[in-house]
């Protein structure tokens, strides 16, 4: 491969192979390997360079794959493969031994490329510093949303910009599920039964349905927005295991689709301080809002920034060739950095902003409850919510009793109040739900859903 018009070196320079090691086959690594050789020349050009496949390393060399792809390039010395390579590509998954071997590639100075969010989210720092010790770097794209180029608009494109929040469709199971209970009428569990079935969900689905997936997403997405290291432990996580059809059907009926966001917001608390939140819960999204409309197991990051105003981001969040599109993108991106030389952009984390709790965070809910339908009930609710410092925004009571003729005994009617309430702190709001749960008048409380967005 040669490189022309380089001003340093006028005459043409003669550049050797880029040597890439594949660490892991499964669904994404075996896409990965087969683009790069099916692609290799059209790569080349692109990248400044050959990307030559040096190896894949593999627990078990003779495991049936997704695609066939040479034997002789199959090792399970990962160690080994990782010495002789100039960039590492990592889809092993997991924490161990996918820490270990991601640390000694970039120890080693070779550039990294993975695709696992659980490491980044609970290693991410540990990572970033090695890489910037030897002046590697360590490129992540497939790590959030899949094909859906997120990572680098904000790192490149929305850099010169401040991020104000983002709100992301970043589990591709649950949506499915949402989705399926929304449009067609199905339990959690039908559709959780719909999703395994399809493949979606994993035989054990408690890392989408519980919002652990999405919360590692919401981590590595806000460290990256606000230059600031957002641990995953400081994001508030709620799953979707508890949302009924009765909840989806009346959320339609109020203008509302009941959606599992990731997000990251920068926020001011009561001192002025300013800060960043990162949480993870079911809300009610306005039919209007471009996620409303995002179905089926598709992704989307909807990003608000204070000069470019509103971005979407939509695709494919999972799936083993559309991911190998964005570990592909990384690859090439790292490969025109070797051809160049110069040590990697480091990670910024300047800002290095206070993590908010979720009481700090301010939000609507709309909550459903049952109560006496007696004179007198509505001042009571109203009353609790005011003592909290709750404003309400909307109240819509419905009637058990269908009779209003005169002398229909009322004795024992209930009645439900569906209650929208303005922007309140969200632990004035959780208080609030614990003192109507407390009232007399108040029979059961059906449904607490916040409503995304401000
Ligand atoms: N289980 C994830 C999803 C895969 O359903 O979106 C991608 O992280």
């Amino acid at each position: 491969m040669t490189r022309p018009n380089d001003r340093n070196h006028p005459q043409m320079i003669e550049y050797r192979n880029v040597r890439v090691a594949l660490l892991g086959a499964g669904s994404v690594g075996s896409q990965v390997a087969r683009l790069l050789l099916e692609h290799g020349d059209e790569l080349a050009s692109r990248a400044g360079a050959g990307l030559e496949l040096v190896g894949i390393a593999v627990r078990d060399t003779e495991a049936e794959r997704d695609v066939d792809l040479p034997k002789d390039l199959f090792t399970t010395d990962a160690e080994s493969l990782i010495l002789g390579a100039d960039i590492v590509v990592e889809l092993i998954g997991g924490i161990e031994p996918a820490r270990t071997l991601v640390l000694q590639a970039l120890q080693s100075g070779a550039d990294v490329v993975t695709g696992n969010k659980a490491l980044l989210a609970t290693h991410g720092p540990e990572l970033f510093a090695a890489a910037e010790q030897v002046g590697a770097q360590l490129y992540y794209e497939a790590a959030v949303a899949g094909a859906i180029p997120i990572i680098r608009p904000l790192h490149d494109s929305l850099a010169g910009d401040r991020i104000v929040r983002i709100m992301g469709i970043v589990n591709g199971t649950t949506n499915f599920i949402l989705d399926l209970m929304d449009r067609k009428g199905a339990t959690f569990e039908d559709a959780l039964a719909t999703a395994t079935e399809l493949g979606y969900a994993e035989a054990d689905p408690t890392a989408d349905v519980e919002g652990y997936d999405a919360a590692q997403k919401a981590a590595i997405l806000a460290s990256l927005a606000f230059h600031t290291s957002v641990p995953l432990a400081a994001v508030h996580r709620e799953g979707i295991t508890a949302i009924t059809i009765d909840q989806v059907r009346a959320a339609r009926k109020a203008g509302y689709v009941v959606k599992i966001l990731a997000t990251a917001e920068r926020l001011t608390d009561e001192d002025g301080r300013e800060g960043v939140s990162a949480r993870v819960y079911p809300a009610l999204v306005p039919e209007s809002h471009p996620l409303a409309s995002v179905h089926g197991a598709k992704n989307a990051v909807f990003v608000e920034a204070e000069a470019a105003g509103d971005l979407m981001f939509y695709g494919a969040g999972a799936g083993g060739v559309e991911t190998a599109s964005a570990v592909l993108g990384d690859l090439v991106s790292a490969a025109r950095r070797h051809v160049i030389g110069g040590p990697g952009v480091a990670e910024s984390t300047q800002a290095d902003l206070p993590v908010f709790p979720i009481g700090t965070v301010r939000t609507r809910y709309q909550i459903t409850l049952h109560v006496a339908d007696a004179p007198g009930v509505l001042s009571t609710v109203a009353g609790v919510l005011a003592k909290h410092g709750v404003s309400v925004e909307t109240v819509e009571q419905t009637s058990a009793l269908q009779t209003d003729a005169p002398g229909a005994d009322r004795t024992g009617a209930t009645a439900t109040l569906v209650i929208g309430t303005h922007l309140a702190r969200e632990s004035d709001l959780a208080d609030t739900v614990v003192a109507l749960r407390n009232e007399d008048v108040v029979a059961e409380i059906t449904s607490v859903l916040r409503v995304a967005g401000a």
